[in-house]
């Protein structure tokens, strides 16, 4: 059975709609899922929601709803917001589900059997908003708390911790022998700057009920649920158990879960792709979840920055928000995909402004890549009666080299340069109808054959930039194969190769693909 390119995202907190950053989260995981099955790799992409926890509790409280009928009422709107945004997630995971549930209890068992656990009473200062214990190195240079952390109250409870600072070693030794587990690089050096700079402090991992009653029940004591993050964390694997993954459900041996296609391998997981705020919790405390369960560790933790709007945080209370819905609407998918993928590369943080997106959408969507697609194919129509002519290869250089480019970069979740490298040829396409001028030649009868030899470039040049853009703008290369008359997909980088097109092939319709929107 093989092992499948296995993706996923964060599960984000269901306590209200989703937001510019969510949005850009998922579509950059989409985006590596989609180019992985494009390259030809069987691939299972992962996302849902993180249902558990005070913060879920209280929301649920503030409008007088149960915790369980609120997080259902807004599951319906983050699928639809999958939808929207047209992921091609293989399964969407609540926590709230028993599937998922019973994959928590039996690792909660398994840990407490093998004496992971202790009691101890703590005293600290607690964040409900991040559902965390603060430390005096969380402060500021004046003493209080980022405002980010929200009211933080201090507690004095006793619970079960889990014991993490026996792993401190290997964790740092495993960091410094597999570069490539969290990227970029400077977000594997912050880790590891915190790992060599700090004595890890053992994990909570429950709540008193008596606090606390939304969580999954500790299976050993009832007085307890579990601590959000350790439940959150577990989805990872808890999916592919549910799905018969054989690499977890022998490491969960004492549990039953339910399988559902035992053919399935994922376990360990390719991509973790992840905010940098949660670094820490996806670097250090799942790793040392997974070793002390006896499974293998996921191969990459690829962190994104965050976003900004106009220069100022992302914030409801403020009312500094981009609505992606809002965006998607007016715009259409593709332009908001396009825009969050081109400004911001995998790594450091963004600033969406609206004249940026504007901007991007006038000069490389309406004029750069709807202008090439539209008069491309409005002149084959026109001149050819849109009949594909005899092949020929002036443009097949420029294609090959883009093509080769994307995929290599696409191997490296490079998307951003992607995009760069398939915007060259583009470019070079539109130079290129400016430079030969189809419509003089179309006026001069002598000049049929090289009319001919220029229409044939330019359509195919369509036709490959339709496979480039399958993972990015799935929509719009879907259009381009239509506009071509091909019934086949766009969706395999194999079939980028020049030539595609045969002679006599008659394309579809053209119709403009990013419409220039005027001022208001
Ligand atoms: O952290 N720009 O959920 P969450 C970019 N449930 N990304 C952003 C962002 C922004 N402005 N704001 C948030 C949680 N994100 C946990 C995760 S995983 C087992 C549990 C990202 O809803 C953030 O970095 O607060 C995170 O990766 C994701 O959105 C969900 O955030
Ligand atoms: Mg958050």
């Amino acid at each position: 059975m093989n092992k499948q390119f296995f993706i996923t995202t964060a599960i984000d907190y269901v306590n209200g709609q989703p937001h510019l950053g969510h949005a850009y989260e998922k579509i950059v995981a989409d985006v590596i899922a989609r180019s992985r099955r494009s390259l030809g790799q069987e691939t299972f992409f992962l996302t849902g929601l993180d249902e558990h926890g005070q913060k879920i509790q209280q929301a649920a409280q503030a409008e007088g709803k149960s915790p369980q009928a609120y997080c259902d009422e807004l599951a319906v709107d983050w699928k639809a917001f999958a939808k929207k945004l047209e992921l091609t997630n293989d399964d969407f995971v609540r926590t709230t589900e028993p599937r998922h549930k019973e994959v928590v209890q039996a690792i909660l068992t398994k840990l407490h059997a093998a004496g992971q656990f202790y009691r101890k009473t703590y005293r600290g200062f607690y964040s409900t908003k991040e559902e965390t214990f603060l430390t005096d190195k969380d402060r500021r240079p004046d003493g209080t708390f980022d405002p980010a952390y929200g009211e933080v109250i201090e507690l004095e409870e006793n619970n079960y911790w889990f014991k993490l600072r026996e792993q401190q070693q290997w964790l740092i030794d495993y960091l410094e022998k597999n570069p490539s587990f969290v990227a970029p690089d400077h977000r594997r050096n912050e880790v590891l700057g915190f790992l060599k700079n700090n004595e890890l402090e053992d994990l909570c991992i429950s709540r008193p009920a008596a606090r606390l009653n939304w969580g999954i029940p500790l299976p050993f004591d009832k007085d307890f649920v579990t601590y959000v993050w350790f439940d959150a964390l577990v989805n990872y694997i808890s999916i592919p158990a549910a799905h018969g993954d054989a690499t977890v459900l022998s490491a969960l041996k004492n549990s039953q879960p339910s399988t559902l296609n035992p053919q399935l391998s994922l376990w360990p997981a390719d991509i973790h792709v992840v905010g940098k705020d949660i670094v820490k919790f996806h670097a250090v405390f799942w790793p040392i979840m997974l070793k002390a369960m006896g499974l293998p560790l996921p191969k990459q933790i690829l962190v994104h920055g965050w976003w900004q709007k106009d220069g100022a945080k992302i914030s409801k209370s403020t009312g500094n928000i981009v609505d992606p819905i809002a965006v998607i609407d007016e715009w259409g998918l593709d332009a908001f995909r396009f825009y969050v993928l081109r400004e911001l590369d995998i790594g450091p943080d963004g600033n969406w402004t609206d004249a940026g997106f504007k901007s991007r959408y006038q000069a490389e969507l309406a004029n750069g890549l709807g202008n090439l697609i539209n008069r491309s194919l409005s002149m084959l129509k026109r001149y050819r009666n849109g009949v594909v002519p005899a092949k020929h290869d002036e443009l097949a250089a420029a294609a090959a080299k883009a093509a080769d480019e994307t995929r290599a970069l696409l191997k490296q979740n490079q998307l951003q340069s992607a995009l760069q490298s398939i915007w060259g040829l583009v470019t070079r396409a539109n130079q290129y109808v400016d430079q030969t001028k189809p419509f003089s030649l179309a006026k001069d009868p002598a000049q049929a054959r090289r009319l001919d030899e220029v229409l044939y470039n330019l359509t195919e040049t369509c036709r490959v930039l339709a496979v480039l853009l399958w993972s990015f703008l799935p929509g719009t290369a879907v259009k381009i194969y239509a506009q071509l008359g091909l019934t086949s997909a766009p969706d395999k980088l194999d079939n980028v190769t020049w030539g595609g097109l045969p002679a006599g092939h008659k394309i579809g319709e053209p119709a403009p693909l990013f419409p220039r929107k005027e001022e208001r």
